[in-house]
């Protein structure tokens, strides 16, 4: 074997030792001084930064509570600030009232004081940067903060099952998947676990020739390089993980085959949804049992009434403590169907019906026969604004819209209240 160290050049493209990459986060940096946007804009180029999308906006800490009135947060937000601590604390208290939960915020400021630096930290900010800096230590801190051992998974997976095969929860999963991307704006990738059948690649109209199945069946050790080659980009902020959708070979799990693939997905990308087939065995009982959040698809008769029954019931014990399963009614109203009413459905399981969406052959017939979603083929139709519902609630944005935001960056205010 040749040794490669007396070579300058190849030394420097050599990786950086133990530099993983930043995963697919969003990052927005508000910028007072020209210098700074430069700075941070250099961040780009640093092979670590690949995944990731930033943008760079003039203003300071006003200028972004201004825009996230509006818009939602990204993963991280920078704001620089020449502002004296006190007005500091005040402005990143108003900033909290109009961000998200798991948004972080990294400081760069121009004061090299200890004490304002331990208020911060207490206050929740993940870091205090003091200008001058140089790009390369920005990167270092973003990495320290997403891609680090110690760094929490920032992806939140949300799983969604039937109560009888054909319910809908694959079509529903597809579009509430293309809803987050939309409304919430971060990365989604969707994990087709039927593998003999799954349809997100046709509904997707993608016919990548990995997925999944190259994943699960891998002989080699799988990591976030492997599960970045074998996804397919299907729209802005939408990954797949297909199914082969062949039967050239029969699909038999362990109870955790698909674990570690899960907590990859997991590290990597914002949010994971999970389009697991019908069916109950080990390894869909063991997802579920882990999975952030479970939306539930039924259609108003009576075995999807038994199965949601047995369903919830089961997913209550298997999760003591955890979210409960939202339960969907779907093709509401087919035409001469005698149906159970919503309400009676949800009175005789005990469960609360957090959405319904109404049989529409023609609307859905097309976006299946065209590979493309609900809101491409008619983007004002009302069923978008179940599938937004569901974005909303299963990335946690509920109590956002109901408190006009107020008081939902726990991140940051729990933090304070806490002090
Ligand atoms: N609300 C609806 N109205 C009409 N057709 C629907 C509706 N929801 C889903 N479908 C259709 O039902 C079929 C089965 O849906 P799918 O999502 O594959 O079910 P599952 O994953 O629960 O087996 C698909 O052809 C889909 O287009
Ligand atoms: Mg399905």
């Amino acid at each position: 074997m040749s040794d490669h160290n007396d070579d300058p050049s190849a030394q420097e493209s050599a990786p950086i030792v133990g530099a993983r990459l930043v995963p697919h986060i969003t990052i927005q940096a508000f910028c007072e001084n020209a210098k700074t946007a430069q700075m941070v804009e250099q961040a780009v180029g640093d092979r670590r930064m690949n995944k990731v999308a930033l943008t760079t906006h003039n203003g300071g800490i006003n200028a972004a509570i201004e825009i996230y009135r509006v818009n939602p947060t990204p993963n991280l937000v920078i704001l620089e600030s020449s502002l004296q601590a006190d007005e500091l604390l005040t402005a990143l208290e108003n900033l909290a009232g109009v961000c998200d939960a798991s948004t972080k915020v990294i400081v760069v400021g121009h004061a090299n004081d200890v004490e304002l630096y331990r208020k911060l930290i207490r206050f929740g900010v993940s870091e205090y940067l003091v200008m001058p800096i140089a790009s390369v230590a920005l990167v270092d801190t973003i990495s320290e903060q997403f891609a680090s051992d110690a760094a929490e998974p920032i992806g939140r997976t949300i799983a969604f099952m039937s109560t009888k095969g054909g319910a809908g929860s694959s079509t529903i999963a597809h579009n509430t998947g293309w809803a987050i991307s939309q409304a919430v704006r971060r990365d989604v990738l969707i994990l087709d676990m039927d593998l003999p059948f799954g349809t997100a690649g046709l509904n997707y109209n993608q016919e990548p020739p990995h997925g999944l199945a190259d994943a699960v069946f891998s002989a080699d050790a799988i990591d976030d390089v492997v599960i970045d080659r074998l996804m397919s980009k299907c729209a802005n902020h939408v990954n797949l993980l297909t199914a082969p959708g062949t039967l050239d070979r029969d699909y038999d799990f362990e109870e955790r085959s698909f674990e570690q693939i899960i907590e990859i997905c997991q590290k990597n990308i914002p949010i994971v949804v999970l389009d697991l087939p019908h069916t109950w065995n080990a390894w869909v009982r063991h997802t579920l049992s882990t999975v952030d959040e479970i939306v539930v698809v039924a259609e108003p008769d009576l075995a999807n009434l038994r199965n949601a029954k047995t369903m919830l019931d089961k997913l209550k014990d298997l999760r003591q403590g955890e979210s409960e399963p939202l339960l969907v009614l779907n093709k509401v109203g087919v035409p001469k169907r005698p149906e159970i009413a919503t309400n009676e459905f949800g009175a005789s399981i005990d469960a609360e019906c957090f959405a319904q969406i109404s049989f529409e052959p023609a609307l859905f017939g097309s976006a299946a026969n065209n590979g493309q979603m609900i809101a491409e083929i008619s983007s004002s139709h009302k069923i978008n604004d179940v599938f937004n519902k569901l974005a909303m609630k299963t990335t946690g944005r509920d109590e956002q819209a109901s408190t006009d935001r107020g008081g939902v960056l726990p991140g940051l205010l729990k933090k304070l209240k806490l002090a």
